[in-house]
């Protein structure tokens, strides 16, 4: 509140709401004085993030600065043995709402994330529900999944959907993935029937690289229309009479890359023609719950990027009647560097610290395309989608290199947080997410073989986040403190809160700091707080992770939260997630 008071006392500039982070991000070169080397050297209060997370205002630098030594002096009381951490929150002042599709998955034909981690065909000894594995439905439903992005991915893009109906399947190849064989009998109605089974929609990439629009209108037509059509007809007689619903189009993938290589002039024809023709019959999706399309956007800060980000949403100010989009995809991994190098696991504190300073730059780059978005669309009707996002690490060996198999660690259950933080914050912009893989690929809810499953560290921070699928954002203003190791720094703590549709207030508080534990003291305002419950997510190290034979060492436990006055006080393990319900 104080922080708040102090920000608000400097003159404001017009950005949406920010994470105030100029050094990180190293946007400290437009300074009018950029910090030499030796105010870097600084203690970090000088330089400490001070966050002001709300729909306020983006403050200059330099004032930044000068705000942030003046509240540092007010804010920070060091603790012995832990740092005290103040937080302040204003219960009136609503944001946006968080869009429950920040917490969408993706699944790819890629390794293990379709054949053996979703599908065991109904032969299978493994429990199944018509070829489908009840374990991973079961934990996939716990985590309320709002929708599933399938088939790609690159591979969405020589994707043939006839290959993946009827009785007899094509069985083709998997150029982009290994070069192994596609049974296909996971296809259009394999994939329906096991997002039925979550509980969550539809969000299908149409092949606009190796397709055409027929190929694409077509299989719309199939899955979603009631007319007496031979399509209809071929669908019903594969078993499905009533039309699917479709929630979401994917308009291509990276046709910047593994979708073609197109140049932005190029793919927004493509797009026009695909928005244009690629229609939904399904009778309940003509007026409300119409199915969103989403184009291809940006997957990075660069140049190329930015102009591509800026052709489409340029093209799409003056669309007519005739094409549409309401969504801009974007593509970013934390890779550390390229090929991925970092390990999964086996790693110490530097690559910890290393890859969470990669990760968040994810703020900096959704910042840079909103604010291109906000010149074309100051309304904010097209959504930003961050329909791939993740770690990307080096394939665990002994496995094919094309099946990107990774271990998932406490860091990336941090990492995970510090993400869905970051799209909260941006919930007026980014409204739709979907992490890289659902199943053992990349960074997966859940690793499977053969009859085991387990669930990650990752998978346990969705479902701590279960409760701001759809809460309303809201504003906390905290200093962050500072987490050095190395020549890294970031920044101790991160936060949100939220107010649920049933009027309960969470807060989510990530200690990133390995080594110190936080004291936290939260002044909540407009809000008659009476008690408060939390749970934390923390494990011995930072590449601890959940195995087959020991799934419960990164799992979430309840720890003591108190009320007292209206101030919420708790007490964060280092490397720690924790999750607050206050009534
Ligand atoms: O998720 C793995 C791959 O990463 C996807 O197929 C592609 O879209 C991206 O480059």
């Amino acid at each position: 509140m104080f922080a708040e008071k102090i920000l608000m006392a400097f003159p404001l500039a017009y950005k949406p709401e920010f994470i105030v982070d100029c050094w990180r991000h190293e946007i400290c070169d437009d300074f009018e004085e950029k910090p030499s080397s030796k105010e870097r050297a600084l203690p970090g209060c000088c330089f400490d993030l001070l966050r002001v997370v709300s729909h306020q205002a983006w403050l200059s630098p330099c004032t930044l600065v000068v705000a942030v030594a003046v509240a540092s002096a007010f804010l920070t009381v060091p603790a012995m043995g832990a740092e005290k951490v103040e937080l302040s929150l204003e219960a009136s002042k609503a944001g946006a709402q968080i869009d429950r599709n920040i917490f969408g998955q993706f699944v790819e034909h890629l390794g293990h994330g379709v054949y053996g981690g979703i599908w065991v065909g109904p032969d299978s000894t493994i429990p199944n529900t018509r070829g489908i594995r009840n374990d991973v439905v079961a934990a996939l439903k716990a985590i309320k999944v709002p929708n599933v992005r399938w088939p790609g991915g690159c591979f969405a893009d020589e994707y043939h959907w006839r290959n993946g109906i009827g009785q007899q399947r094509a069985v083709t190849l998997n150029p982009n993935w290994g070069g192994v064989i596609e049974p296909n009998t996971f296809g259009t109605h394999e994939f329906m029937d096991f997002i039925e089974q979550v509980g969550a929609e539809a969000y299908v990439s149409v092949n606009v690289g190796s397709g055409t629009p027929r190929e694409a209108a077509e299989w719309m037509e199939y899955m979603t229309t009631v007319q007496p059509t031979t399509l209809e007809k071929e669908r019903a007689a594969n078993g499905h009479p009533a039309p699917y619903k479709v929630g979401y189009l994917g308009i291509g993938n990276e046709s910047w890359d593994c979708g073609g290589n197109m140049t932005p002039d190029y793919y927004l024809s493509q797009l026009k023609i695909y928005s244009r023709f690629v229609r939904n019959f399904n009778p309940t999706q003509q007026d409300k719950q119409q199915m969103l399309k989403i184009a291809v956007g940006p997957g990075g800060g660069e140049p190329r990027w930015t102009e591509w980000t800026e052709t489409i949403m340029k093209a799409w100010q003056q669309h007519t009647w005739s094409w549409d989009m309401n969504g801009l995809s974007m593509h970013s991994y934390t890779v550390g560097k390229w090929p991925p190098a970092f390990t999964s696991v086996g790693f110490g504190e530097k690559e910890y610290a290393e890859i969470l300073k990669s990760t968040l730059e994810m703020d900096e780059l959704i910042a840079k395309h909103s604010a291109i978005m906000d010149e074309y669309d100051p309304q904010k009707k097209v959504a930003l989608a961050v329909d791939e996002w993740g770690a990307w690490y080096a394939p665990l060996p002994n496995t094919n290199p094309g099946f990107l198999v990774q271990q998932n660690s406490l860091r990336d259950a941090i990492l995970a947080a510090l993400n869905l933080n970051i799209f909260a914050r941006h919930a007026d912009r980014v409204r739709m997410a979907n992490i890289a893989q659902m199943v053992n690929v990349l960074q997966a809810m859940i690793i499977t073989d053969k009859e085991k499953m387990v669930l990650t560290p990752t998978y346990y921070v969705f479902k701590m986040y279960v409760p701001f699928q759809g809460a309303t954002f809201l504003p906390v203003a905290f200093k962050a403190g500072t987490y050095r190791h190395d020549d890294v720094t970031l920044p101790r703590v991160d936060a949100i809160a939220a107010k649920d549709t049933n009027g309960k207030l969470w807060l989510e508080i990530t200690n990133l700091d390995p080594g110190q534990a936080v004291e936290v003291e939260a002044t909540l305002t407009g809000f008659q707080a009476k008690s408060a419950t939390a749970e934390t997510l923390t494990a011995p190290k930072v590449d601890s992770v959940n195995t087959f034979e020991a799934p419960d060492i990164v799992v979430p436990k309840s720890v003591s939260a108190k009320i007292e006055g209206g101030k919420l006080t708790l007490h964060l393990d280092p490397k720690s997630i924790t999750v607050i319900s206050v009534q």
